[in-house]
């Protein structure tokens, strides 16, 4: 018998009001199942909130320093815990043991970095314009942070967003994505025994009620979502009406970009690794190959060969490259814009498919088009899947241009020897993030990440820019003149 698991709400593990659950299984064997997860509804996201609320009050005056020993604790308690949950992770959403590994390092490297940010939260001293008058910043918590997670960084993201929220002192409540509940479960577990006050944190299981019920909760004044350009679009009117705190991490349409003069092991590499990794369900997944014509034949033969030798399987064993698809939906997405290819005149190189035998996982080939015509739909639009679109160009302006024309703005790579072109890049390419001889993904914790465009909204997560979006900014003047001095009124002379 699969387990059944609880809500994390009013500083106790609970069922959930709806009295509803799914059920949660492995995508790489359907067969597989990993528990019975809660269906909340609004009133276990209301619950949750009047326990945030009493979480915050506690929280909010705990100094910042001590705030930032209790991340120190969970970054310990990750580490000890890291094989285990890279395996429950994968079990779960499907990508390799090497790939969930990495993602609970990135939650560890975000609790230092949060802990050691405990003993900074800097404000700033600022000379008055007036005598014996003292100027100055201070960052305060704003609340109750509603954080709404994806499926694909099932640790990294939740932890992204959870740790500098509690370290900026708010309370927080996390409804992670419905496709992976557990490994939220596994670090809700960590941040309890790591000492967090209980109703400083609310774990909300379920799908788009609870999520919607968080967004329009009038008494959670701040929401993080990373997901679809789509539904960030309706929770950013919703914030929008109620003057919430918004930070949207949404699609990409990421490109590499291959020079005459790159190194093209180097790039073949680095485009093997950025298109199929986590099986193309990455935000920052590499989905265009923009390639000089000058060696564009010979990448593209190579590239065809590499695709096709890669292994497909269950990630948690031995010498499995490429997982499995999230879901069924995910799956015939994929398919659908395999369809869109044909039906625009790419032509296919290699894959186009699911994997011959059969199967109870939600499996497709790695997918190369080539002849992909800048401005088509497979061009322009995110797949969110293993497929991978080549475009031929003639010129670095030429690449520039098809890498700037799509909606998106998250990722984007060049490969090249030249070091001008290599500058020239990094201010050309409209994209928040730009890495040269390296592929699209690779984010580290302590840079701030996030896109330009509808890849979001002008946030960034990560970093130390983080840190601001979770505190406001409060100003102090302190006149210790004991008279009245009128600010831009009495003007002292020298
Ligand atoms: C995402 O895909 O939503 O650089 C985030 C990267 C990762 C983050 C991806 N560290 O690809």
């Amino acid at each position: 018998m699969a387990k059944t698991f609880k809500n994390f709400i009013g500083g106790q593990w609970v069922a959930p009001e709806t009295g509803q659950y799914f059920q949660n299984r492995n995508p790489a064997d359907t067969t597989d199942l990993i528990g019975r997860f809660p269906d909340s509804g609004v009133a276990d996201v209301a619950a949750a909130v009047k326990s945030a609320e009493r979480g915050f009050q506690l929280w909010s005056r705990t100094p910042a320093p001590i705030r930032g020993d209790v991340l120190r604790r969970v970054g310990d308690l990750l580490t000890e815990r890291k094989e285990a949950i890279a395996n429950a992770m994968t079990r779960e959403m499907g990508k390799v043991l090497a790939e969930t590994r990495g993602d609970v390092q990135e939650g560890i490297d975000t609790a230092y970095y949060a802990a050691t940010e405990g003993r900074r939260l800097f404000g700033h001293t600022v000379p008055s314009e007036l005598r014996q008058k003292w100027a100055m910043t201070m960052r305060r918590p704003i609340g109750v942070a509603g954080l709404i997670t994806p499926f694909n960084f099932p640790m990294a993201i939740p932890t992204w967003k959870s740790f500098p929220a509690l370290l900026c002192g708010n309370s927080i409540i996390l409804k992670p994505s419905e496709d992976v509940p557990h490994t939220a479960t596994l670090l809700v577990e960590c941040l309890l025994e790591a000492g967090l006050p209980p109703e400083v944190i609310q774990l909300v299981h379920g799908g788009e009620v609870p999520g919607r019920a968080l967004v329009e909760h009038p008494r959670v004044p701040l929401i993080s979502f990373t997901g679809s350009t789509e539904t960030g679009a309706k929770i950013g009117e919703t914030c929008g009406r109620m003057h919430k705190r918004l930070s949207l991490e949404m699609g990409g349409k990421n490109a590499q970009i291959v020079m005459e003069d790159a190194d093209l092991d180097l790039a073949l590499e680095g485009v093997l690794w950025g298109a199929f990794g986590t099986t193309g369900q990455r935000c920052t997944a590499t989905s265009r190959l923009i390639v000089h014509r000058k060696v564009h034949d010979k990448l593209l033969n190579r590239l065809a060969d590499a695709a096709q030798d890669l292994t497909l399987g269950d990630g948690r064993k031995p010498k499995v490259d490429v997982g499995p698809l999230i879901h069924e939906a995910a799956r015939a997405k994929v398919e659908q814009y395999v369809e869109i290819g044909h039906s625009e005149g790419a032509e296919l190189v290699c894959g186009g498919a699911r994997p011959r035998g059969k199967s109870a996982g939600f499996f497709y080939q790695p997918t190369v088009f080539a002849g992909v015509k800048p401005g088509s739909r497979l061009a322009t639009e995110e797949i969110f899947g293993p497929v991978l679109s080549v475009i031929q160009v003639s010129s670095y302006d030429q690449a520039v241009k098809v890498n700037n024309e799509v909606k998106y703005g998250l990722s984007s790579s060049i490969y090249t020897r030249d070091v001008q072109r290599t500058f020239r890049a990094m201010e050309d390419l409209d994209n928040g993030i730009t890495y040269v001889n390296a592929p699209t993904i690779g984010a580290e914790a302590h840079l701030p990440f996030g896109g330009v465009k509808q890849t979001g909204n002008g946030h960034r997560e990560g970093g130390w820019e983080v840190f601001e979006f979770y505190s406001e900014t409060k100003v102090g003047y302190v006149d210790f003149s004991g008279k009245l001095q009128r600010a831009q009124m009495d003007i002292y002379d020298i």
